[in-house]
């Protein structure tokens, strides 16, 4: 899969103010500050394409890029960031669950999990939701450069066994970073199989 044009199309508060169905979508999602704004602009090799900050939280609407004008890309707010308001949060909670369980055009969810920690119970939880919906999905092990590749094995494997051991077929696996570009071609590739 080669990305030829990657543009930034509408961000949306909820599934109503989300575009037209027809394109297929890949969606991003997983705790705040994982690293998801970073894994779209490293897949379409733009830097600035989706906003990046060091403050979690950042990301607050379900933001669809146009990719190759024919399939999307989406950005989705992180979960488990508790300095929202209360009110705040309730609503991307809902807006999340009902883009993943009701977006007929979604091809693949990748769920992104920072590969330096153990599995962490907000994660594990939202998984469980998500074997629930059905929806296929994958997961990706972020921020692989801040360690050694031997310790992201290791946590690769503990979450396999925590998380995933019991799904049949078990998703795809990916380790990423966007600052070695790991797993850029390998997520490429499982997207075009998949379009
Ligand atoms: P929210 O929008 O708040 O949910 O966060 P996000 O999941 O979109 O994370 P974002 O891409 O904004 O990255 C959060 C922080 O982690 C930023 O400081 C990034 O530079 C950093 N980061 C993300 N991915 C990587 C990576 O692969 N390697 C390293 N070293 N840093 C990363
Ligand atoms: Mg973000």
């Amino acid at each position: 899969m080669k990305i030829k044009s990657a543009t930034f199309e509408i961000s949306a508060p909820n599934l109503a103010g989300a575009p037209r169905l027809a394109q297929p979508e890949f969606a991003f999602i997983g705790r705040s500050n994982v690293g998801k704004s970073s894994l779209l602009n490293l897949l379409t090799e733009q830097n600035n394409l989706a906003r990046v900050s060091d403050r979690p939280g950042k990301t607050r609407l379900l933001n669809f890029y146009s990719i190759n004008q024919n399939w999307r890309l989406v950005d989705l707010p992180g979960y488990g960031y508790a300095h929202v308001s209360k009110t705040e949060r309730a609503d991307f909670n809902e807006a999340v669950a009902a883009y993943i369980e009701e977006r007929e055009n979604l091809r693949g969810v990748f769920v992104l999990i920072d590969s330096r920690l153990e599995p962490q119970p907000i994660d594990l939880e939202f998984v469980a939701w998500l074997v629930e919906t059905r929806v296929t999905f994958a997961v990706i092990f972020t921020k692989a450069d801040k360690q050694s590749p031997s310790r992201t094995k290791e946590a690769v494997a503990r979450f396999r066994e925590v998380a995933l051991a019991e799904l049949d077929p078990p998703p795809e696996i990916f380790v990423s970073s966007s600052k070695t570009k790991a797993g850029r071609k390998e997520i490429l590739a499982y997207i075009g199989e998949r379009l």
